[in-house]
């Protein structure tokens, strides 16, 4: 099994991080594919936490050569900034490769991205002000920034000319900033450019190549399928292809050549921002479950939602990325209650929904028809086979399976890298 994506099924945080980290010692190459340091993935190796946002969680595992694939958006600082905390802490990050074709978060987008959702109002995304969509729309507006840039000056220089030009209108005259300077920008980009050119490849060949020899290549992505711009919540969702054929595009890759799309959910759900989220639970309970489950964000630091299992979410899930295999996490987190809802339909204004409904305001008005399976109590944390789980958590397991139609592969039991039971290998 030399080609695996590995995606998120629900609004991001599922535990991609740990479950890529987790398979690092079969895996020769690990490429982030789209979105940037919006994504954050904590990863627990050995009792030590470490918290990556643009740099793949590949690259905590020895003998991976990390790649950051030509759909990513790079911000420079961040990425220096990651790589001198992760050597500061013991790790080598001299493997680290990034695409040449890759687009350059330039600080005036991060400015853009922040006076955008405070012009929104009551209709803001609430984004992580990483300076992500600005960013996507300068690649598809064709006035984007790329890492190859950084090493032709008067390209470079041109460039930033063409993308101000417009947005100084548009900072000065609508959004009351000042204008940026072109000589700042080309400043703040050229700083990094001797650091990063023995980094950058043509990561479509690099990849091909690895495919060629038999080597193992995961596809690692950020953020999730309900986020995907495509396919998710739109307008709630981030700006690249966070699905399976984001692998494709972001890292130059054809679909014939994958050989296993893995989906990562948790046992229950959670979203960060705003958007719909029909199993969403609040007050108490809602409470209940992010105190449980730990589920404040990586990169913001905010709350997240929390709610039950979505098995809409998760059919839908397996058909957009033609799901072969998924990775349930945080199953520990539901220890303790006594029964647990899984959403199993939706109703919309009197009518049943078993798939996805195809337009927004549906979605908006679902409401969860929910099933209730037996709760456990037992720790399960040190359990390392499915058998050895108490029955009524195999059930829900095997409920889970059933329901999202596609085989539950690993089943995630604590935060560290070892806290897993394998059902199934994906690789090889
Ligand atoms: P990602 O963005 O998809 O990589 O996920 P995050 O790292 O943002 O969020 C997942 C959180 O759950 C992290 O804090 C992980 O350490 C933690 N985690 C992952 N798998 C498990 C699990 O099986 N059990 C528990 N208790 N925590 C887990
Ligand atoms: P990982 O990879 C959870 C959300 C933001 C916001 C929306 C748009 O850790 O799963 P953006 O800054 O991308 O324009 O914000 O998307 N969001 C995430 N939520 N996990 C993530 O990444 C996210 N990346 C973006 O909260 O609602
Ligand atoms: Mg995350």
């Amino acid at each position: 099994m030399p080609a695996v994506i590995v995606v998120g099924c629900q609004w991001g945080d599922e535990g991609k991080g740990k479950a890529t980290d987790q398979i690092g010692a079969d895996v020769d190459l690990v490429v982030k594919f789209n979105g940037g340091n919006n994504a954050g993935h904590t990863v627990v190796v050995d009792g030590e936490k470490y918290a990556l946002h643009l740099l793949p969680a590949g690259i905590l595992s020895t003998g991976v050569t990390p790649i950051i694939g030509n759909g990513v958006v790079v911000d420079l600082e961040v990425l220096f900034q990651e790589i001198d905390e992760l050597e500061a802490r013991g790790q080598d990050t001299s493997k680290l490769r990034l695409s040449a074709n890759a687009h350059l978060i330039p600080s005036y987008n991060r400015m853009m991205d922040r006076v955008t959702e405070k012009f929104l109002g009551k209709r803001q995304l609430g984004t992580t002000g990483r300076g992500i969509g600005p960013t996507y729309a300068d690649k598809m507006n064709r006035i984007g920034l790329r890492v190859q840039d950084l090493f032709d000056e008067s390209i470079l220089r041109q460039k930033i000319e063409g993308a101000l030009t417009n947005k100084n209108h548009l900072f000065t005259k609508v959004f009351n900033k000042a204008a940026v300077a072109v000589d700042d920008i080309v400043q703040e980009l050229l700083a990094y450019a001797e650091r990063i050119r023995p980094m950058v490849v043509d990561c479509s060949l690099e990849v091909n190549s690895a495919l060629d020899e038999g080597k193992v290549v995961l596809f690692e992505a950020g953020q999730a399928t309900m986020l995907d711009i495509d396919h998710g919540t739109y307008p709630f969702v981030t700006s690249s292809n966070a699905t399976a054929g984001g692998a494709c595009t972001g890292a130059g890759v054809g679909p014939t050549r994958i050989d296993a799309v893995v989906g990562v959910t948790k046992a229950y759900t959670t979203r960060v921002g705003e958007g719909p989220f029909p199993t969403e639970l609040f007050g108490d309970e809602g409470e209940e479950l992010r105190a449980r489950g730990g589920e404040f964000g990586v990169t913001t630091g905010r709350p997240r939602r929390t709610g039950w299992f979505d098995a809409v979410v998760g059919r839908y899930a397996t058909r957009v990325n033609g799901l072969t295999d998924l990775v349930v996490t945080k199953l520990d987190v539901l220890t303790g209650y006594e029964q647990i809802p899984v959403c199993v339909a939706y109703e919309v204004d009197g009518v049943r929904f078993d798939e996805m409904p195809m337009d927004q305001t549906s979605f908006h008005h679902a409401k969860p028809i929910y099933e209730y399976l037996p709760g456990w109590s037992e720790d399960i944390s040190q359990v390392r086979e499915f058998s050895q789980l108490p029955v009524n958590a195999q059930r829900y397991i095997e409920f889970l399976e059933e329901v999202s139609k596609v085989r539950v592969s690993v089943i995630g039991v604590g935060p560290g890298r070892e806290a897993a039971i394998v059902r199934h290998e994906f690789l090889r």
